[in-house]
């Protein structure tokens, strides 16, 4: 018989693209979504997750009635549904990511339900601005948020105890997690949660920690889309592109693809039960080297503009991806290709037809510092 999956916030990105993938596998799709912005900017289906068979469900994934009712006849869970941003309505973030996690846990505890496994999805931001060491005493430390004082003056590198720059060590999934803004607090808590309930009731749970993930059907809207959303819509406004900081801040990049077939590996492998894993794109980027990337291959004529900042940014987010790869997986597609079927996507109206990226570009003044 076919296996069930419940993939939650399965209208949107990595679960829409999962839900595909787990379909042409056999695997019977149903999607738990109440199609929210910004994500949605209308409470309908995406074309994407229309007419391939999947059972749609739409509501709130704190919902007790409707989440033990999407949990009914499951096999396996993906938990993707989150709120995603860097506005400063705190609890709204823990109320979907955290709350959310907690109810699944106990509702499939209380009810006996036969979930063979959840895959929990976090994320770079549990470890905030991360670990760092010292050029001259090799000592390693954990930098506190840098100061507003030290941003306003474009002082941006991280400093050692006595002044010189300090040297960022790529993310290690068992160092200790010092995130820095609510979102990745909440996840913080998604992931310990999920883990101790797991062990306690018997439910195998893995954590991903996905790094900047890309490709198509990743809401324009959605503030949290990063870099590439940013810089796409300017680059197709042809406005000047804004490169927060000096541009030397390095990130890492992965595609939609590669992440899909984590997500795969995840839910057969034995191995990643009561596990965490990085998945990113193993390569580090300057976030200016990525901005020009952009620029050349949508040949925008816009210019980069250098120098503001965001408050709670973290100067380097780059994960080593050692763990996940000793299991046979590595990253495949480029961020050259990721860059390609983004804008294919884009220019072709994908998300809404009407959209124009000087609307986008707008979207962008909503950030606060
Ligand atoms: N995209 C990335 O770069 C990235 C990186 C790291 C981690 N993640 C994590 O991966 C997961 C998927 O991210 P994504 O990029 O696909 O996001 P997305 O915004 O495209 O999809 C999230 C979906 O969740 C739904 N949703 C939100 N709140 C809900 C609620 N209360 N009840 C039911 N559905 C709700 C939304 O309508 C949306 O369809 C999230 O948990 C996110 O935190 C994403």
């Amino acid at each position: 018989m076919k296996k069930t999956v419940l993939i939650t916030g399965g209208a949107g990105f990595i679960g829409s693209h999962t839900a595909d993938a787990l379909n042409r596998q056999g695997y019977k799709i149903r999607i738990l979504d109440n199609l929210t912005p910004p994500t949605h900017q209308k409470p309908q289906w995406p074309a994407y997750v229309l007419g391939r068979g999947f059972e749609l469900i739409k509501g709130d994934v704190c919902d007790r009635r409707i989440l033990a009712k999407a949990l009914h006849g499951v096999d396996f869970v993906f938990h993707f549904a989150a709120y995603q941003d860097q506005r400063q309505d705190f609890s709204r973030f823990f109320k979907v990511n955290t709350l959310s996690s907690a109810l699944l846990y106990e509702l499939i505890a209380e009810n006996k339900f036969p979930i063979q496994k959840i895959i929990l999805a976090s994320t770079q931001f549990v470890y905030g601005d991360g670990k760092y060491s010292c050029p001259h005493s090799k000592k390693e430390f954990f930098p506190e948020l840098r100061t507003l004082k030290a941003l306003k003056i474009g002082d941006w590198s991280i400093k050692c105890p006595h002044g010189s720059p300090a040297k960022f060590i790529p993310f290690k999934e068992d160092q200790k997690l010092t995130p820095t803004n609510s979102y990745g607090l909440s996840k913080q808590a998604l992931e310990n949660l999920g883990l101790r309930f797991g062990k306690t009731y018997g439910i195998p749970t893995t954590v991903l920690r996905y790094s900047i993930v890309q490709g198509p059907r990743q809401s324009p809207h959605n503030l949290y889309s990063g870099a590439m959303r940013i810089f796409a819509s300017q680059s197709l406004a042809g406005v000047p592109i804004t490169v927060y900081e000096d541009g030397q801040e390095t990130r890492d990049f992965i595609n939609i693809e590669d992440v899909v077939r984590a997500n795969l590996l995840t839910l057969k492998n034995p191995k990643t039960n009561f596990e965490t894993f990085n998945v990113g794109g193993g390569r580090s980027y300057r976030v200016i080297d990525f901005a020009k990337l952009v620029k050349k291959i949508s040949r925008s004529p816009s210019s980069l503009l250098i120098g503001a900042f965001r408050r709670t940014d973290t100067r380097h987010a780059v994960s080593n991806i050692s763990k996940i790869k000793k299991l046979g997986w590595s990253p495949r597609r480029n961020t050259e290709y990721s860059i390609k079927t983004y804008f294919e996507w884009f220019t072709k109206g994908g998300f809404n037809k009407k959209l124009h990226a000087k609307d986008l570009v707008k979207l962008q003044e909503g950030i606060h510092i």
